[in-house]
């Protein structure tokens, strides 16, 4: 066993290869209270490209006044545009479809909710206008080339209704689908979900013709259970996996979210699963290392504190 990696113990059953999809340069930071660099935003972008992940999320192109923190994406995106990675940036309607295409983006994604209070929160909108302002985003996203994702989030519970019924989820991914959307992210944005959950509504967007190959998955750890979901999502077939360095973010619209799934922590599982990400996560753990420096508090990982010394963890062993 390498010092650093876990035994590698392949499991019936489960994919070979995953595509990590980071988040930590847009969910994590959306939610951070002080404000950060453009310049450490580009520096945190390009070592988590360093550390092998193809595909970024690099910020969102939305109204300034409602996520201050990613004021900065007209600076920011032109400082990153050049690494090899997919950069895919947040744009709510035509407005942020015109700033990021301006820019050369081509991997957009649009926010939609499964919940009603979500939507108005999030959007202002409710669930059906929020889906009448992404039909000419994505219909003029696919015109320009550009790949698009459907997120959705409060797949799982909402912290205004509670428990979200299934078919009212299926109903949302059918028709962002219908509009043109390349793949689907399922949000458990305030981390309700448990495994039985995850298999039932993937199973029914499969009964309601949705292939698992355009979902990808994109789970909060708010109860411990994000790593328990994306198993039961890998044993489903699912191949895409949201997840942000060092475990950073939130939701600003979502009080009761906290952190996303921590990528250090799914590419511990999934190495010790023998599934391939191309993510070398000594590097990736220097990063949220690096970033939780800047940020001026600890990661909340928990393979990044095991992997860090500096951090502490190392003593926490012998208490
Ligand atoms: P609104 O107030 O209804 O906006 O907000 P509007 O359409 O009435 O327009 C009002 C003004 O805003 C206009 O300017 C527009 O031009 C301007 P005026 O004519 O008055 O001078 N405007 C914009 N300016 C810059 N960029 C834009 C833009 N759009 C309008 N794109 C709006 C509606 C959608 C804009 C607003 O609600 C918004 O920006 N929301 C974004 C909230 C957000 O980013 N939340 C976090 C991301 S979602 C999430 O975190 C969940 C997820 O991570 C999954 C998970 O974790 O589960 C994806
Ligand atoms: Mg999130």
């Amino acid at each position: 066993m390498t010092p650093g990696l876990p035994m590698s113990v392949p499991a019936p059953g489960l994919p070979a290869r995953v595509r990590i999809h980071e988040v930590g340069a847009r969910d994590g930071l959306q939610n951070e209270q002080t404000v950060i660099p453009t310049e450490v935003k580009a520096e945190f972008i390009r070592r988590l490209a360093d550390a092998g992940l193809d595909t970024v999320e690099a910020t969102s192109f939305v109204h300034p006044k409602w996520v201050p923190q990613l004021a900065d994406a007209e600076r920011l995106f032109p400082l990153v545009s050049d690494l090899d990675a997919r950069l895919p940036v947040l744009v709510p309607n035509e407005r942020g479809l015109d700033r990021a295409l301006a820019l050369g983006a081509d991997r957009i994604a649009v926010f939609g909710s499964a919940t009603e209070s979500f939507a108005k929160a999030n959007l202002n909108r409710t669930v059906d206008e929020a889906l009448a302002m992404f039909a000419p985003v994505v219909a003029r996203a696919k015109d320009a080339g550009a790949h698009v994702r459907g997120y959705l989030s409060m797949c799982f519970g909402d912290p205004w209704e509670g428990p979200v019924p299934v078919p009212q989820v299926v109903r949302v991914c059918r028709a962002l689908l219908d509009q043109g959307c390349d793949e689907l992210s399922l949000g458990d944005t305030i981390g309700v979900a448990t495994p039985g959950h995850v298999t039932a509504l993937l199973t029914a967007l499969n009964e309601a013709g949705v292939g698992t190959d355009v979902i990808g998955v994109h789970f909060h750890d708010t109860y411990g259970q994000a790593l328990a979901n994306t198993l039961a999502a890998l044993q489903h077939g699912v191949t895409t996996i949201d997840a942000s360095a060092g475990g950073l973010g939130g939701c600003p619209y979502a009080k009761s979210a906290t952190g996303n799934l921590a990528t250090e922590d799914l590419v511990w599982m999934l190495q010790g699963l023998g599934i391939e990400t191309g993510v070398d996560l000594d590097r990736l753990t220097a990063t949220s290392v690096w970033m939780a420096e800047q940020l001026g508090r600890p990661s909340p990982s928990r393979t990044v504190r095991a992997l860090s010394p500096s951090l502490g963890s190392h003593d926490s062993h012998k208490e």
